[in-house]
């Protein structure tokens, strides 16, 4: 396996690490996957819609609104379970992720247009010691990582399609985001715009 380049401790990112070939592949497993459980911009905490649309591959999928963030085992709009996880994410994860302990979530979110993620932490899972694992897809993102406050100084860093990092170990609570996309930079999504998958582990092993 190639080195990863570590950009702050605990953040790897490998950079093209996807072919065009598997990339296609899992875009197209994602607009498959968005027939049966569409994608949503689920509200915030604070009640307003988020730009990001959603949905999830797996036996959990992270949804939100206005009374909170939840891994919930059906799609929110449909009442219907989850599209199965690619075995080329479980592949990715065992080699990246955890050789032993499966991902039971993988996060899909779209961005188009104007999409942006504001700061945040990825802490609605039950054990941090697994980490997050993020494909990008499509369009480049410039994307954000600070430290576990608010208030630590942040970097940016653009993830273009078949970038893979992973938020593990000081960084798997780091605030991150994604200040904005650059529109049409790639055209490998239809109708463009940037997929961005995180697997995750969100219960116990
Ligand atoms: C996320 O934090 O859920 C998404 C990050 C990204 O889109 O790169
Ligand atoms: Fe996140």
């Amino acid at each position: 396996m190639i080195q990863p380049l570590e950009v702050v401790p605990g953040f790897d990112l490998w950079p093209s690490l996807l072919s065009p070939q598997v990339q296609a592949e899992l875009i197209a497993d994602v607009l498959q996957a968005a027939e049966t459980a569409p994608f949503a911009n689920y509200a915030t905490a604070y009640g307003k819609a988020m730009s990001v649309g959603m949905t999830s591959f797996g036996p959990l999928g992270w949804t939100s609104n206005a009374s909170g963030y939840r891994y919930a085992d059906t799609h929110p709009g449909t009442g219907q379970p989850w599209p199965a996880m690619p075995q080329a994410l479980l592949d990715l994860w065992t080699q990246l992720g955890d050789p032993d302990t499966p991902p039971d979530s993988c996060l899909i979110n779209l961005y188009r247009g104007q999409a942006r993620m504001g700061p945040h932490q990825d802490r609605d899972e039950a054990d941090p010691r697994f980490p997050v694992l993020s494909i990008s897809l499509g369009d480049t993102a410039v994307f954000r990582i600070g430290g576990t406050s608010r208030k630590d100084p942040t970097r940016s860093l653009k993830l273009a399609s078949g970038d893979v990092c992973r938020l593990s170990g000081p960084a798997r609570l780091a605030f991150h985001g994604v200040d904005r996309i650059l529109v049409s930079s790639s055209s490998i999504v239809p109708d463009g715009g940037r997929i961005n998958l995180t697997l995750r582990r969100a219960t116990p092993a």
